[in-house]
């Protein structure tokens, strides 16, 4: 690796250390819902299952609706984007008999109007499936591995953090800290409020 590339790595380390520090606290709040931990209790029953899928559908929808808004917006190309999740949690909900939230009442989007703001956001998306992994373990713990878990453990988080990544390298130059800031914070927000 040369000089060059090294301080490029550094420089992407750092932001994305800087954004985990900073959302932090959002994080958890985030983990700490009261929906998401029945998500991870030892008791949690099929019917219950479902209904915490269904409500997590909605911010879920919203979160990578945005983020490819932001990227029509900025110019930037679509085909770096990772596939949307919302379509596999759809899958669970329709094998488990339940009905899948209309997200057409969503007037605004958080439409990102810089690269740092849009890379904020795809760190909140890409990061969320991390966390999936350990979801999907417990699952199988609690509803046994039949269960239609595809959202949470087809999550693949490894390739999609890389290709985030690759992303983020590409766009160094033009982001600026607190709008990464920003975006990301905001995009906690937006799924915490639309957990209902
Ligand atoms: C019960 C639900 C959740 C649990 C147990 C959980 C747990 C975790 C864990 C353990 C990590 C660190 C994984 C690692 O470093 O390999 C992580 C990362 C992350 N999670 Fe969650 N998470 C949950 C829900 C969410 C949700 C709903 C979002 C966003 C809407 C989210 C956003 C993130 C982000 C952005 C990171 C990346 C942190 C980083 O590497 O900088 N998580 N989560």
């Amino acid at each position: 690796m040369t000089h060059t590339e090294t301080g490029i790595m550094n420089e992407v380390d750092s932001l994305l250390q800087c954004l985990r520090q900073q959302t932090r606290q959002d994080h958890h709040e985030l983990d700490h819902h009261p929906l998401l931990q029945r998500l991870l209790a030892p008791g949690l029953d099929r019917d219950s299952y479902a209904g915490i899928l269904h409500a997590m559908y909605q911010p879920q929808w919203y979160m990578e609706a945005s983020v490819e808004a932001g990227c029509q917006q900025l110019g930037l190309d679509p085909g770096r984007l990772s596939d949307a999740r919302s379509p596999l949690l759809a899958r669970d909900l329709a094998a488990l008999g339940w009905p899948v939230p209309s997200s057409s009442d969503e007037a605004h989007l958080l439409t990102a109007s810089s690269p740092g703001m849009f890379i904020g956001q795809r760190y909140v998306v890409e990061g969320a499936r991390k966390g999936s992994i350990i979801v999907a373990r417990q699952l199988r713990q609690t509803l046994g591995s039949a269960a239609p878990m595809s959202y949470f453990s087809h999550a693949d988080p490894e390739p999609n953090w890389r290709e985030f990544t690759r992303q983020l390298e590409s766009l160094l130059p033009t982001i600026d800290r607190n709008a990464a800031i920003t975006g990301a914070r905001d995009m906690f927000h937006a799924f915490q409020c639309r957990l209902m």
